[in-house]
């Protein structure tokens, strides 16, 4: 825990200096407490690690979509990854410029094209030859007079990136990107598209990668695509290496951003491309903590089990990818230590957060937090059960302070009812 963004002081789980049992003093769990200087000093460490290279990261916006937390990075002069027409808005309205913003995804609807057209973004990653066709004809009428829309086609390179299958995206059998054999016939007949410019490759090969192998073979491969594509005077001017680098959730070892520059730029430095990349955990992942409550201590069939005052609707990742997170006290306790199971109150039997757990002798009332869960995590929130999502918070300086209120069961109630 020494060094981590969450770290005990005097026995207090502590981030900033502020320690999140006196929060827990003040507002009610759950709640999402994010910590804003060390995601801006992993912004800024990931930004030098690539400093000898023209680039721009682009923050993947789905892995956490808060505001407080996206303004500092638009500031610190970051771009944004977006993959709906409201992550297009919200991305302006925070101030990202839209020579910063990249739209992505596999289904971009008509709509969706046109608000990118509209604002003028850097690039478009185009995921098949139906979108490019769609895109043609929406730029042709919605574009400034002949402004051509920017196109990557996105590559599915079959590199298996070896993580969790659901986050594996660049394998054969994954619906992202095209297959080589087609994306070179569709660089090739580029003039067809007469309303779109070629100027990019991109490939995100998956999420939570934690050795810089997959992605290191990633960046080759995109590098003799530009070679290649050059030589048939497509003017290929990006390359986007897409997201996907892990973080330590078992508090191990995993590459830094060094590390990952360096795996990266021997392949792309020399190419005078500008390199885009797109991290959205390996940013936020480590800044968040999602804070709940013991309500009832109970042992079935020999097994201990702590229910918490959450449950998977508020945080998905162990029941959807039987993801690990690390699970501490808010305040250290010297009494003995039991195995547990930190359970939620839903009523499914995935809703478990951390099976088997060393922690010290838990009663009612005392505060845990789940650790490494500022990516996917709010983010993946739901009202499965109808229960309301909860609160995030952010640590800005020595002080917290609410950035979005928990929904009420009224607003719920109200929902469902269908009144406004
Ligand atoms: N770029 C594209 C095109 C993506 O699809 C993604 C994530 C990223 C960038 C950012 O990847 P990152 O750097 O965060 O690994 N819900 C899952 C992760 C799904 C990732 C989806 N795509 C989880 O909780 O592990």
């Amino acid at each position: 825990m020494r060094g981590d963004v969450f770290h005990y002081e005097g026995g207090h789980l502590a981030t900033e200096g502020v320690r999140l049992s006196d929060v827990t003093d003040t507002v009610p769990t759950p709640f999402y407490l994010y910590a804003v200087g060390p995601l801006v000093e992993r912004y800024r460490a990931l930004d030098r690690a690539f400093a000898n290279s023209r680039h721009l990261h682009c923050v993947a916006m789905k892995a956490n979509s808060q505001p407080a937390l996206l303004r500092p990075l638009a500031m610190e002069g970051a771009g944004a990854e977006v993959v709906s027409g409201a992550e297009l808005a919200l991305a302006l309205e925070l101030g990202f410029s839209p020579s910063r913003i990249v739209f992505s995804g596999v289904g971009k609807t008509e709509r969706e094209l046109v608000a990118g057209i509209r604002a003028g973004i850097r690039l478009f990653l185009v995921e098949s030859e139906a979108e490019l066709h769609v895109l043609d004809r929406l730029n042709a009428r919605a574009a400034a007079e002949g402004r051509r829309a920017p196109v990557a086609l996105r590559l599915n390179p079959d590199i298996d990136p070896k993580t969790h299958r659901h986050i594996a995206t660049g394998v054969s059998a994954a619906k992202f990107g095209v297959d080589p054999d087609t994306a070179r016939n569709l660089y090739r007949r580029h003039r067809e598209f007469s309303h779109l410019e070629f100027v990019g490759v991109h490939s995100h090969i998956g999420s939570q990668i934690t050795s810089v192998g997959p992605l290191s073979e990633n960046a080759r491969v995109l590098a003799s695509w530009v070679r290649e594509l050059r030589s048939v005077g497509v003017p290929i001017r990006y390359v986007d290496i897409g997201g996907g680098l892990g973080i330590p959730y078992y508090g191990d070892d995993t590459p830094g951003f060094t590390a990952y520059a360096e795996a990266m730029l021997p392949h792309l430095g020399d190419l005078d491309v500008e390199i885009l990349t797109e991290p959205g955990r390996v940013l936020l992942g480590p800044i968040g903590a999602f804070v709940v409550t013991v309500l009832y201590m109970k042992t079935v069939h020999g097994r201990n089990f702590a229910v918490v005052d959450a449950g998977l609707n508020d945080l998905i990742r162990p029941a959807l990818y039987d993801a690990f997170h690390r699970v501490v006290p808010l305040i250290d306790k010297d009494t003995p230590i039991s195995n547990v199971d930190v359970v939620g109150a839903v009523c499914e039997s995935s809703d478990v957060f951390a099976r088997d757990r060393e922690l010290p002798g838990l009663e009612r009332g005392d505060c845990l937090a789940i650790l490494d869960t500022g990516a996917y995590g709010f983010a993946m929130s739901s009202n499965y059960n109808l229960r309301p999502r909860p609160a995030e918070l952010v640590v800005d300086g020595a002080a917290y302070r609410i950035v979005r209120e928990a929904e009420t069961e009224a607003q719920l109630v109200a929902r469902e009812l269908g009144h406004r």
